[in-house]
């Protein structure tokens, strides 16, 4: 990045004050930033006094070996007794722990935490049984269901990492992970419901297992869909069979607190997977902590829901881990959002907090408020989103329309990397802005810096670091020291910053606006402008449901912005004019300068599975290349939608 900094064209002016009856009994005050600024170490160790330890730890932060942090040193813990036993010892093992509700109508069931532990206890004594050891990686591919979660916890109870992968990767992506983290017990089902009908994970399995040789010795299967599946006899297990006979007593070990806890596979970028890796005192510390502070979680009356599925980082530390820890009550649903269904969620189970991704928003608003309007929602409190940059026009409609202009919206800024969320606002302190991820929480440090690292002045953009070890940081990639060194430290070795790869800028008062990975970021005329900044502007536009926006070359502008965009169904085409429209309404929003030169309405855009957008596609399309690899959209149908899109609009052009 040149010494330029990023353009800092949009212009928020509202503010959401955090409701008075929150504020005055928020979980986290405002005096936590002081205090965390004055003994960074001894608030950590206040958030980890909330878990139960056997052995206490002697030191809060080894930092003597950077980037190589270990947090509670000496300390022992267990990360399924701190989610599960200790509720029951507590007396509250009739609390349920998850209200799940699978995809076929009327198909519920409710654990409570005394349940749960005898599963987890069963899971961990069938694992054993089945030759698995502390320290032995176990694979989880599975959709949905209880029995991933009870998978995850007996996995952790053993000491034996797990590494969940996405039941939406293909057998090669399998099949890679089981290899990297050499998995040689597999636990799947044979399939999960997805848009009403049953859809297979187990041949997924059969084929990556085939794959990697006689690396792995058992497939644990759950009998999800009861659909039929290929069993391979002394390899293949049935869940049924092997955890439901087992004894529901468990003596559970405790590990060091610095023991692997899980791997998780980054997904989006070339070449080999990176396994994050995340340990068990600090990785529980961070999230319980946070889910508890940026939550504000009441776990007596609170009924929390977060829609991430568990193959993501996000159900990981804020389905699995975080909730648990705190003893929440929460919803867990297998299928996918259709019409109405989540609404009809959280009228059914009274969510009180709701925890979702933009571009679920977005899909929402694009089908219009009519759907959500059609249900009871006075039951929410409190609204998050993660993920992506969330738009000020999406903001504002979750906050009204999901959220009945009474719950604030937490913007929460993390990675698979950090393992628990870093920037966000305090829902009972911060006055909320559209669109700002506001600021780094009480013991969080982060800035934003030009290319030598120095701290740039509010008002202006640069590069997001965070500046201090916190506790539930990746403590490398698995098997891969070096890579760990050169992707995320060797940035600005001076000051010891982590490089998160995210642009960011401060504004006036300072607070964090987030401006999407810096590969995102485009150069025009030597204006330094960021793709989310346009795709909110085109957003805000009536007509338009979603935007994407790359940076194309161009022989006078270096790069010139490219716009492709979904019209709302409400739109219909657009009108002969909504080209210069659009282009019109961007030059309003934030300036000529981010005026897009193309903008191609298109019925689809290209996303991985996780739903982020692959621009690098949509650049190809856009700088009129053969498109290039198109194996980890979720839809690999959808770039013939566009390009022919494209060849139509060229065609009528000329
Ligand atoms: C982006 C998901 C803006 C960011 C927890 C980050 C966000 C990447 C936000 C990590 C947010 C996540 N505002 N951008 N609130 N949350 N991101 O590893 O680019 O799947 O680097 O972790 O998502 O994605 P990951």
């Amino acid at each position: 990045m040149s010494e330029q900094t990023l353009s800092n064209l949009s212009r928020e002016e509202r503010r959401f004050e955090p409701p008075a009856d929150l504020a005055a009994d928020a979980n986290v005050k405002a005096e936590a930033y002081a205090r965390a600024e004055e003994d960074r170490e001894a608030f950590w160790a206040a958030a980890a006094e909330r878990l139960d330890w056997g052995q206490k730890w002697d030191q809060v932060l080894d930092w003597s070996d950077p980037p190589f942090a270990k947090w509670f040193v000496g300390g022992t813990i267990n990360a399924a007794v701190n989610c599960v036993d200790r509720h029951v010892d507590a007396g509250r093992g009739d609390k349920v722990a998850l209200h799940w509700v699978g995809e076929p109508e009327d198909d519920t069931r409710d654990i409570t935490y005394a349940e749960l532990k005898d599963l987890v206890s069963k899971a961990a004594n069938a694992l054993t049984d089945l030759g698995v050891k502390k320290g032995d990686r176990v694979a989880i591919y599975m959709p949905m269901i209880p029995e991933v979660v009870v998978a995850m916890l007996a996995c952790a109870r053993l000491g034996a990492p797990h590494t969940v992968v996405f039941g939406g990767f293909s057998a090669d992506a399998l099949a890679s992970r089981l290899e990297d983290c050499e998995a040689h017990v597999v636990i799947t089902s044979d399939g999960g419901y997805r848009r009403g009908a049953a859809s297979a994970l187990k041949p997924a399995v059969d084929e990556a297992v085939e794959k990697t040789g006689d690396l792995v010795r058992n497939v644990l299967v759950v009998r999800r869909t009861g659909q039929d599946v290929d069993w391979h006899e002394g390899r293949d297990v049935w869940w049924h069979d092997a955890v439901d006979s087992a004894s529901a007593e468990h003596e559970a070990e405790l590990h060091d607190s610095e023991h692997p806890l899980y791997v998780m596979y980054t997904s989006g970028t070339t070449g080999k997977p990176k396994g994050i890796l995340h340990t068990t005192g600090g990785y529980l510390t961070g999230t319980s902590f946070t889910h508890w502070e940026v939550f504000d979680l009441k776990p007596d009356t609170d009924v929390y829901w977060c829609t991430a599925d568990v193959g993501w980082v996000t159900g990981h530390s804020y389905m699995v881990y975080g909730p648990l820890a705190n003893g929440a009550t929460q919803v867990m649903y297998e299928g996918t959002p259709e019409k109405g269904r989540w609404w009809q969620i959280v009228q059914d189970y009274k969510v009180t907090i709701f925890y979702t991704a933009p571009t679920a928003i977005r899909t929402f608003m694009k089908q219009g408020r009519e759907i959500p309007d059609g249900y009871d929602m006075s039951s929410l409190r409190l609204l998050g989103s993660v993920g992506e940059p969330i738009n000020p026009e999406a903001y504002v409609w979750y906050r009204e329309v999901i959220g009945g202009d009474r719950c604030p919206v937490v913007d929460t800024w993390w990675q698979t990397e950090t393992g628990q969320i870093m920037i966000s606002p305090l829902p009972g302190v911060t006055a909320g802005k559209p669109g700002s991820a506001m600021k780094a929480l009480p013991g969080v440090g982060a800035d934003v810096v030009d290319d030598e690292g120095n701290s740039v002045p509010d008002g202006s953009g640069g590069y997001l670091v965070l500046t201090k070890p916190w506790p539930a940081m990746l403590r490398t990639l698995w098997g891969d020291d070096q890579r760990f060194k050169d992707t995320y430290w060797s940035r600005y070795p001076k000051q010891g910053f982590y490089f998160a790869g995210d642009g960011a800028k401060k504004d006036e008062d300072g607070d964090l606006w987030m401006l999407g990975r810096v590969d995102d970021v485009m150069n025009v005329s030597g204006h330094r402008l960021s793709t989310t900044e346009i795709e909110s502007a085109l957003v805000s536009h009536p007509k338009v449901a979603e935007a994407a926006v790359v940076g194309a070359a161009d022989e006078t502008t270096g790069q010139a912005v490219c716009a492709f965009v979904i019209l709302r169904e409400s739109a219909g085409d657009g009108g002969p004019d909504i080209v210069e429209e659009l282009r019109k309404h961007v030059q309003k929003e934030i300036g000529a300068i981010a005026k897009p030169r193309q903008i191609m309405v298109v019925p689809e855009l290209p996303k991985t599975r996780s739903g982020k957008i692959m621009r690098r596609l949509l650049k190809d399309v856009a700088e009129h290349r053969e498109v290039g690899d198109v194996t980890t959209l979720a839809d690999s149908t959808v770039m013939d939608l566009i390009k022919d899109k494209e060849g139509s609009a060229a065609s009528s052009e000329e």
